[in-house]
């Protein structure tokens, strides 16, 4: 397909591997040992069934959402995705640029390559959220989160399923180092990839945009060089304390964390196992989703993520009872397959199938989402 033609996120990803080096690609792309918690993810919205309702006017479909108790033009935002500037140039600002326009929240993460203060200065009116995880010298944290309240970031997003770096053997195999350096490899998978070479050789060079480090190795051991495995339940009541805006803690899988995480009083928990990047062997988040909103139910946003390759995989996780939806791969592979025209072209195809599924469902806004109109299996639907 061409980028123009590309129907789903599934011709972005084959244009994606096509455009990109193969070790960038297999970075996006990977999970953690065999993959099965990625694929149990992406598995986990094909027995989703939807039972619509017919005959319902719907010739104006509203999918408006609130999230955080603020506005967001659909029920899902961009996730926070480390060293975008690596899968294109166009980077963080690109991403950044499509959620604005389409009125979707984003969450810059950490290990970006572009700044906290360069993201705000370039896009005032999108929706920011900083994500942030721990680290060993609780100085730059401090500062991180300083830094945030300082460029009019809305929520900090902190991720907690990375105590320790999950083994990516894609990345082990293809020798990846963060930033990418020169080597026999590198430079014949740069031939093979023109544009993408052209772009990384004469644009500024891909670095972590928000610290100095000076680091260059595998991305596992900078994890396990940089961020603290020792944190528990009470760092997040110290980032409380730093923090007056909202908090969101990803990667929660279960019920009894989520509940003391509600009882610290963060705004949000994010039920997810980071695509799969982590541990593996886990459940799909989208399977945990019903039994724990039920038992959150009020006392703190249940979110989800992992696995949405399409617009209508979205309504499923929102019909399940997410109070939003994180998507990341998706938008990397219209970033990798053609920079921002690329993420605008990923995130028109989610968003037209959201509301294109609403109206196939027989709803003009979410409001109208009945709980039986969506349940997790045939068994539950019949
Ligand atoms: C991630 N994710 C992630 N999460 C986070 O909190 N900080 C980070 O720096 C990153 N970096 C990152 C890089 C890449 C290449 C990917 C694919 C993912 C996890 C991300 O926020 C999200 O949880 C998953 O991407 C959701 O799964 P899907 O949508 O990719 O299936």
């Amino acid at each position: 397909p061409t980028l123009d033609r590309a129907a789903t996120i599934d011709d972005l990803r084959r244009l994606a591997k096509l455009r990109t080096p193969r070790p960038v690609f297999d970075y996006v792309d990977g999970a953690a040992e065999a993959e099965r918690s990625m694929l149990r993810n992406e598995g986990s919205f094909a027995d989703v069934v939807f039972r619509p309702h017919v005959l319902r006017d719907v010739s104006s479909v509203d999918p408006t959402w609130t999230v955080l108790g603020s506005p967001s033009a659909l029920p899902f935002g961009f996730a926070p995705t480390g060293f975008t500037r690596m899968m294109h140039t166009d980077g963080e600002l690109a991403v950044g640029r499509v959620a604005a326009s389409l009125g979707i929240p984003y969450g810059l993460s950490t290990v970006g390559t572009t700044t906290p203060e360069e993201l705000a200065a370039e896009l005032p009116h999108l929706r920011r959220w900083f994500q942030l995880y721990v680290w060993r010298d609780r100085g730059p944290t401090r500062a991180f989160v300083e830094r945030a309240r300082e460029a009019g970031f809305e929520a900090l997003i902190l991720t907690v399923d990375v105590p320790v770096a999950g083994a990516r053997m894609r990345d082990v195999r293809n020798g990846l180092t963060l930033p990418p350096t020169p080597s026999l490899r590198t430079f014949l998978q740069g031939a093979l990839h023109p544009a993408w070479s052209r772009d990384f050789l004469t644009k500024p060079p891909v670095r972590f945009a928000s610290l100095e480090t000076g680091f260059e190795g595998t991305a596992g051991s900078f994890i396990d060089r940089m961020f603290d495995p020792t944190v528990t339940f009470d760092d997040i009541e110290w980032v409380r304390s730093l923090w007056s805006g909202k908090i969101v803690v990803k990667g929660v899988q279960r019920i009894d964390d989520a509940e003391r995480l509600a009882a610290i009083g963060v705004d949000a928990i994010v039920v997810s196992n980071h695509g799969g990047r982590q541990l593996d062997r886990t459940l799909a988040p989208l399977a945990l989703l019903p039994i724990v909103r039920e038992r959150l139910d009020g006392r703190v946003e249940v979110w989800v993520d992992g696995g949405v390759r399409a617009g209508s995989d979205v309504v499923a996780a929102i019909g399940l009872g997410a109070q939003f939806v994180l998507v990341g791969r998706a938008y990397l592979y219209g970033l990798m397959a053609g920079g921002e025209r690329g993420v605008a072209v990923a995130g028109r195809i989610l968003a037209d199938g959201v509301t294109r599924t609403m109206a196939l469902l027989g709803i003009r806004s979410f409001d109208e989402l009945e709980s039986d109109m969506v349940a997790p299996s045939r068994e539950a639907a019949l």
